[in-house]
């Protein structure tokens, strides 16, 4: 007898207090947080739904872990432990521990990158696009077209158009370092890249010389979706996927705060001699000696002990069924979501909700300020706020304007998500209601962590 309700695979040990708000403390808290989210006291947070970077809840034996940290300056047991966690899924030659995923990238662009150079990406995250900026190189998106639509369905919305990249690494000139795919597509929606499209990148980056790495943050969720949607691979241990998606590239960027199930962390991995020196070099620079690189010892166990409980069958059915769970409550409540529904979040659409908001006027801000306003729910904008501004200072809108509610791993029970959906449904029954936003100070760069924000009266 196999029962439906999927259950959390695991109990509560520990517990934290949420504090309730009313309506007008939350409207007081915006306004002195200049209507951006992330300038918020997360105290007065009900339902944290910002990230689900390092905001995931450890497991027991993951806090046993941290005891065991050995804060060993160099050589330490913990770093031997980290290694063989990391080479188990991912065996590159060479690991380099950093304090998160943007340090590694930071010092691998800092090395490939320059001006003249471009670094193709299904899509970009927001540091990853600013780290190859910041060096001169040119950002370029190449996601399949169903990726950049919201409503069409596609099993692996996040495949990269194998076509455009031939074009691009096959153009005179061209003078691109790496190829990066991003498992899963966080910006394009949490979507998944299939193994076949993995190797079809593989074959082009082949024939043009040029190495593969990638941006492995959500692997686990990314290599489970593997599983369930592309043909053949059902029988498969996700281990087994993750090991065949690691032997397709020739290095990966990671942050350990999302699938390494840690709240900080991450590395850099390659098979490239050469560049694994200059990187090592820069991370002694930047970050620490190359046996700890950022992290303390304990940290280390942290992310060794998640790296094994992450690819858990069990873990990873619980945990894309309860992404699902809220995103097809939503759609059920006629709330115009991404689709398929994501690994680690569910994106609203916000363009389509609020159409009366021009998209210079962030309709993706507009309604993460009512979410949270009405229920107290922090979501985040990934649209123009986030991408709006260009290297050049100008303004355009982005691809997508969308809400991410992501979801942190192991933390929110399935009433905290009922919740969720009670409010996103109220505020969308009144979304055509919300007003624009204008921006009055941005910083030059990664703007939608500082910007502050006034409302537009409607014309
Ligand atoms: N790449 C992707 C696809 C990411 O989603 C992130 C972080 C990074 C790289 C950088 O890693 O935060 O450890 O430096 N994404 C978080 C988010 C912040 O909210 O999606 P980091």
């Amino acid at each position: 007898m196999t029962f439906r309700t999927i259950i959390e695979p695991f109990r509560i040990h520990s517990v934290e207090p949420l504090k309730m708000t009313t309506i007008d403390e939350r409207r007081q808290a915006l306004r002195s947080a200049g209507f951006n989210l992330f300038g918020l006291h997360s105290d007065d947070v009900l339902v944290d739904l910002l990230t689900d970077s390092g905001t995931g809840a450890m497991s027991r034996d993951q806090w046993a872990g941290l005891q065991r940290g050995d804060e060993s300056y160099a050589g330490s047991p913990s770093w031997f432990r980290f290694l063989e966690s990391v080479q188990e899924l991912f065996p590159f030659r060479h690991v380099i521990p950093t304090h998160q995923g943007r340090a590694a990238e930071k010092i691998l662009f800092t090395i490939i990158g320059g001006p003249g150079r471009t670094i193709p990406n299904n899509t970009h995250f927001d540091t990853t696009r600013a780290n190859v900026e910041a060096t001169g190189a040119v950002a370029l998106d190449l996601v399949i077209s169903e990726g950049l639509d919201p409503a069409t369905p596609h099993p692996f919305k996040g495949n990269m158009d194998v076509d455009r990249l031939e074009e691009v690494l096959g153009s005179p000139g061209a003078d691109v370092p790496a190829v990066f795919v991003t498992i899963t597509n966080n910006s394009g929606g949490g979507q998944p890249v299939s193994l076949a499209n993995l190797r079809a990148v593989r074959a082009v980056c082949d024939r043009h010389g040029v190495p593969l790495f990638l941006d492995a943050c959500r692997f686990a969720e990314n290599a489970w979706f593997i599983r369930e949607r592309e043909p053949g691979q059902h029988h498969r241990r996700v281990t087994d996927i993750v090991r065949e998606m690691a032997a397709l590239a020739d290095g990966m960027t990671m942050s350990a705060k999302k699938d390494g199930l840690a709240n900080i962390g991450g590395w850099l991995a390659l098979n490239d001699d050469d560049v694994a020196e200059q990187c090592r070099n820069l991370l002694i620079l930047t970050e620490g000696f190359p046996t700890y690189g950022g992290l303390a010892g304990r940290d280390l166990e942290a992310i060794a002990q998640g790296l094994r409980e992450v690819v858990d069958h069990d873990y990873l059915r619980y945990r894309i069924r309860s992404t699902g769970y809220l995103g097809e409550a939503l759609i059920a409540a006629g709330v115009p979501v991404v689709r398929p529904i994501g690994g680690h979040a569910v994106y609203l659409d916000a363009r389509s909700l609020l159409p009366q908001v021009p998209a210079l006027q962030y309709p993706g801000q507009a309604l993460a300020v009512a979410l949270y306003e009405s229920g107290g729910v922090r979501a985040c904008e990934i649209g123009t706020v986030m991408f709006g501004r260009r290297p050049d200072g100008s303004e355009q809108p982005a691809a997508l304007d969308l809400v991410r509610l992501a979801i942190p791993r192991r933390t929110y029970t399935q009433s905290h998500i009922d919740y969720v959906i009670e409010v996103c449904s109220e505020v969308a029954a009144h979304a055509r209601d919300l007003p624009g936003y204008r921006i009055v100070e941005e910083p030059r760069s990664l703007r939608h962590f500082t910007a502050r924000f006034e409302t537009v009266p409607a014309a």
